[in-house]
């Protein structure tokens, strides 16, 4: 029978704790993104500003629409919170997205989630659905 070296094991036990703890952290965040797509909440709203950053929300007015994006990066859950040329930059590890959630450039791979909002009749809040 082949005997295993001490460094062998060690890196072998190692990978799988990182892998167990990204397995874990990704479920995390999954579920986090969950709760977030449950509420209605109220902001604020000004149609001239292009990005507003709102809590767990990234709402995104371009020439007539408005769109409403999750605030968490799809690779490990940061929230989103700049934007620099037109993109949407995590401070994690530099997924960009643009401006309707698409990636842009990784680790992400996956879009951001658009959900449902509606604008108040005066324009002045937008309430945010998931
Ligand atoms: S959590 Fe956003 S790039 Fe990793």
């Amino acid at each position: 029978m082949e005997r295993v070296s001490r460094r062998t094991f060690l890196q072998l036990a190692m990978t799988i704790t990182a892998g167990l703890f990204v397995a874990l952290w990704n479920k995390l965040a999954q579920n986090q993104l969950k709760q977030d797509e449950q509420r209605t909440r109220i902001f604020p709203f000004n149609k001239n500003k292009t990005v507003i950053f709102a809590d767990n929300f990234i709402i995104i007015n371009q020439e007539d629409s408005t769109t409403v994006l999750s605030a968490h990066c799809t690779h490990l859950g940061c929230k989103i919170n700049e934007t620099e040329n037109g993109k949407l930059i995590c401070p994690c590890h530099g997924s960009e997205y643009d401006l309707s959630g698409n990636v842009l450039k990784g680790p992400a791979y996956k879009s951001l989630p658009q959900l449902q909002a509606r604008i108040s009749d005066d324009g002045n809040q937008i309430e945010i659905q998931g």
